[in-house]
């Protein structure tokens, strides 16, 4: 085919109609603003025939094609071409306007039939088509356009002819738009959202806008027309929730204003939405209204004159079965799961979504910053490997222009009638230059009623001095760490939106709570959008039909991102990671706090009163046991406030008594059924330490020696002492071995994503754990000596770990008592070398036989917790199978490992294996050994140890966010240099 207006930057669409308002028209007769059942749409979604070509010159209408593909869909889910994923860099050279000959095309066509009238006109409508597409119909050209997440409308009347009609779209992967679509995802082609073709009167409203303001007992909602100056009567009736009109008005002009009495407001707790309907002769437009506001006062962000946080997520579109096709029921099931978890905003990253996505965001409650289809930092490796001076050079570059505006006025007139958006964002990652100034201006002239917003700074060095960032309405970063966001938040002048933070790829986020603590800190801390909500990666199944997860270079891609994708709160599947666990909590609607023998409730909601939105359960455990509980359902506590909570709990003196406040959803919600939790705050009330003293025993032990080091026996048991390794090799309880092989000193992990950069896998560095050789170290010992007694026998064992090339990372003085009991307590004195800036972890790893499968744990659970990343758990005696210990991360690395353990049990059928000690530690138990986890890619190539892998650590490091956020804070690794961990290793028969 011959036409090339994908590689003209002036021409972003042909023939198609003035952008509008999103909405769908009925008949007079009809209530509906569904596409389904509405007589005036003709849904073209469905099977379509198609034909692939390797590029758009080889294309021809006049092909029948012979396959079918579903509209809508990307056709690389269908077996066309390649996927690729791609972050940052362009996938094609940076030669704009031209994009690569060989530019994949597919040819889509349909036959549907119409009557044709006078008295109707028929209007195209796509909602989606990435990158660009050419319409046809009856083999006449009608129009073009690009900007992959917009609408594009043809009036196509003049086209048509009664009866059977064929359209024919050509799709190409890229056009010069892909210059503006830089997106941190896989790059997918096709007609991806609903495409259909509306019936209208010759005379209708083109497009409104809807403005509501709210005045002291009453709400104004003005309306403006575009009805082609026609003078068409519109009349509009405003109804409440239960269809009672509260609102009406008459006009030919083009504007409207209308008064509500006492209105309800709408916000992201108490979504009331109103309903118009528009009618005009023939045809009738429903929509929703919300009667919001969104306003600054000073630095701090309001939601009708309310101060409000944003705890927000960033959402592609992005499915591992379907690619970018967000159906309804997948759109509300990330919904649902956002509610569930204390989401109440989304950054459409880094585009406009479905349009009905927004309408759920209404319905549902959420606020979001709507964002253009707009991302250009490719330009960034464009002159060399990410050079700063060239990031800016798409958003500097005037011939750009008409195309970045033209991006934002879609976005903007598109989604002006949705009360969920309350902040524009001109795009993600594209430097500032003067078509940004552009974009402002073209934003403002179109609507005033929200914020604007725009994070990135760079721009090209000859514009230095050119621009103030001070063009937008909030103040916008991403990753700062910790220190820089809290001066940040004393220092802005407007809201502080962290538009991105807390990088949740693999086992992660760390530190989630230190965030959210400053959002609540600061007034004018609006909050904050992790990134991202979901894994993006493309399902397969393996022959068992087992589903398996590819990601970046998985398609023989030379360029590519690897699994810089699988960065998400959920699973591709939307399973939630423990990540989302941990942002749920740290998002609870309510915080309480003890004050000696007073609980506080403080109300973190911004909206609703604590009796209208939640009740309150109580629990009291003592050692895992539930022994007291009760509930708080009426208890009114107004929004942003604090008060004594009133419940009385019984005196119980001991030791692990631990008392849990849990917040119940109380009202109803159609995403959440009442009774669901919604959070905790735990509190440990003990009146004592646990006594961990050893049971009496006064059985004998013995020792004897042999050729690799010593038998300890007693009554029951037979341990072995391995000399060479400074530990047991064996562990013989009545007649039973439990080791699988020996037991070792333990200071690496497998690097986590967070770890990458760490470990020197990511990116080299000279002090990476893998350049020290952490991940070699072994015992390397010295002069072991036995003494013995009536009833124990102490083994002194110095030694140090060390690794060939490398001075030793640590000495260790090891003493190993074991009593008559067969109790072995433990304690090592430990001293770490003093370069080392701190260690993945130090503890002992054990290789039991793989039928130890049940484990009992006092500690942080029930999910796996870290220094960093336990908000989302508390204490308990918890009971799991070893296997449901294991988080399965699409790209394996350290996992399952529990926090603040005071005891941990391992049991097969015959042996329990006990662990314990006076000072909180952390433990793992996996089927798979750390060093399968760090060499394997793919969850499912996964292969099991054949042993049960039982890590007890003096201290594991958090997990951090280093992935693309800071790396873990210094108080949560394990810097220390001399310490020591005592801890008893109590194997026993099962009685
Ligand atoms: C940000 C970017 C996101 C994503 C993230 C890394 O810089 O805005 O789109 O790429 O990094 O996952
Ligand atoms: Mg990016």
């Amino acid at each position: 085919m011959n036409y090339n207006y994908h590689q003209d930057l002036n021409i972003v669409r042909m023939n198609t109609m003035p952008d509008r308002s999103y909405y769908i028209p009925c008949s007079p007769g009809d209530d509906t603003s569904s596409k389904e059942y509405n007589e005036r749409v003709l849904l073209l979604n469905g099977s379509w025939q198609f034909a692939y070509f390797p590029s758009f010159s080889e294309a021809s209408l006049e092909s029948t094609p012979d396959n079918v593909l579903p509209v809508p869909s990307n056709w690389q889910m269908y077996g066309y071409d390649n996927h690729q994923y791609v972050n940052i860099d362009y996938p094609i050279p940076f030669n704009p306007p031209f994009v690569p000959k060989e530019n994949p095309c597919g040819v889509y066509k349909r036959t549907f039939s119409v009557e044709l009238t006078e008295k109707t006109r028929f209007y195209l409508n796509f909602e989606g088509v990435d990158s660009c597409h050419y319409v046809f119909l009856n083999g006449v050209f009608v129009g073009y356009s690009q900007v992959s997440h917009s609408t594009a409308e043809y009036d196509i009347t003049s086209f048509l002819q009664d009866g059977e009609n064929q359209i024919a779209v050509a799709v190409l992967k890229w056009c010069d738009g892909t210059y503006l679509e830089a997106q941190d995802k896989f790059r997918m082609s096709g007609i991806f959202r609903d495409v259909y073709v509306l019936r209208r009167p010759q005379q209708h409203v083109r497009h409104y806008v809807v403005q509501p303001s709210i005045q002291q007992e009453s709400a104004t909602v003005s309306f403006k027309f575009d009805d082609f100056g026609t003078a068409l009567v519109k009349s509009v009736k405003v109804l409440d929730a239960e269809g009672r009109a509260v609102a009406q008005g008459e006009t030919c002009d083009d504007t409207l204003s209308l008064t509500i009495e006492n209105p309800v407001h709408w916000n992201a707790e108490q979504p009331y939405l109103y309903q118009m309907v528009l009618d005009t002769l023939q045809e009738r437009i429903v929509d929703t209204i919300g009667i919001r506001t969104i306003a600054t006062r000073g630095n701090v962000l309001l939601v009708n004159e309310q101060p409000i946080k944003l705890k927000g997520v960033n959402r592609h579109d992005s499915y591992p079965d379907t690619g970018y096709v967000a159906s309804r029921e997948q759109m509300v099931m990330d919904l649902q799961l956002m509610k569930q978890h204390n989401i109440n905003a989304i950054r459409t990253s880094h585009y406009p979504n479905a349009p009905e996505f927004y309408h759920l965001c209404d319905e549902f409650g959420f606020y979001v910053i709507d964002e253009g289809d707009m991302e250009s930092h490719g330009a960034w490796s464009s002159h060399g490997l990410r050079d700063n001076d060239w990031y800016a050079l798409v958003h500097h570059d005037q011939q750009f222009q008409t195309a970045i505006v033209d991006r934002v006025q879609r976005l903007v007139t598109r989604d002006i009638n949705r009360p969920c958006v309350v902040i524009w964002s001109l795009g993600n990652e594209s430097g500032l230059g003067i078509n940004t100034i552009a974009a402002v201006d073209a934003v403002r002239k179109l609507d005033s009623s929200r914020l604007l917003h725009y994070e990135s700074k760079n721009f090209m060095p000859e514009d230095e001095g050119k621009f103030n960032f001070d063009i937008m309405d909030v103040e916008s970063y991403m990753y700062p760490d910790l220190e820089y966001t809290e001066k940040l938040a004393q220092e802005n002048k407007k809201p502080l939106i962290l538009c991105e933070f807390a990088h949740a790829m693999g086992n992660g986020p760390g530190s989630l709570s230190e965030y959210y603590e400053l959002f609540y800190r600061y007034d004018g801390f609006a909050g904050g959008f992790v990134w991202e909500w979901c894994d993006h990666a493309i399902l397969q199944y393996d022959a068992n039909g087992n589903a398996q997860y590819l990601y970046g270079g998985d398609f023989g891609e030379v360029l590519h991102d690897g699994n810089f994708c699988v960065d998400g709160l959920v699973y591709p599947d939307r399973t939630p990671h423990t990540g989302l666990l941990e942002l749920k909590n740290c998002a609870r609607p309510v915080h309480v706090t003890r004050d000696a023998n007073t609980f506080w409730a403080d109300n973190k909601l911004d909206f609703a009163d604590l009796s209208d939105a939640l009740s309150i359960v109580w629990t009291l455990e003592q050692n895992g046991t539930k022994i007291a509980e009760g509930s708080i359902t009426d208890f009114s506590l107004a929004p942003h406030s604090k008060a004594q909570l009133p419940i009385s709990l019984p005196y119980i003196d001991g030791s692990r008594i631990y008392l849990k406040f849990e917040y119940l959803q109380k009202a109803a919600h159609p995403l959440i059924p009442v009774g669901t939790s919604l959070g905790f705050d735990q509190f440990d009330l003990s009146t004592e330490d646990m006594n961990v003293s050893l049971p009496e025993s006064h059985s004998a032990v013995t020792a004897e020696q042999t050729k690799t080091g010593w038998l300890v026996c007693g009554e029951a048991f037979s341990y072995h002492f391995k000399a060479k390794l400074g530990t047991f090799d064996s562990c013989v309880i009545n007649g039973i071995e439990c080791f699988a092989r020996p037991a070792e000193f333990d200071i690496y992990r497998a690097p986590t994503d967070n770890d990458m950069g760490e470990a020197g896998i990511a990116s080299y560095g000279q002090h990476s754990w893998n350049s020290l050789r952490l991940d070699a170290a072994h015992a390397y010992t010295y002069e072991t000596s036995v003494e013995q007694s009536n009833t124990s026998v102490t083994i002194t064992c110095p030694l140090s770990l060390v690794a060939d090339r490398a001075t030793p990372f640590c000495n260790i003085q090891a003493v190993y008592k074991v009593h008559g009991s067969g109790a072995i307590e433990a304690s090592m004195h430990v001293s770490v070398r003093k370069d080392l800036d701190y260690l993945p972890r130090f503890g002992m790893r054990y290789f039991l036989t793989e039928d130890f499968q049940n484990c009992t744990y006092f500690g942080y659970g029930p999910q796996e917790s870290y220094s960093d990343k336990h908000a989302g758990c508390y204490k308990s005696m918890f009971h799991a199978a070893v296997p449901e210990l294991f988080e399965n991360y699409i790209y394996p690395q350290e996992n399952g490992s529990h926090y603040g353990t005071a005891e941990c049990t391992l049991s097969n059928a015959n042996t329990t294996l006990r662990a314990y000690s006076t000072k909180p530690f952390s433990f793992c138990a996996s089927e798979y050994t750390r060093e399968e986890l760090a060499a394997t890619k793919h969850h499912f190539e996964l292969q099991r140890s054949g042993c049960t892998v039982w890590n007890i650590d003096y201290a594991m490091t958090g997990v951090g966010s280093g992935s693309c956020g800071p790396y873990t804070l210094e108080q949560y690794r394990l810097t220390e240099k001399e310490f020591v961990f005592d801890y008893t290793f109590f194997p026993q028969k099962k009685s």
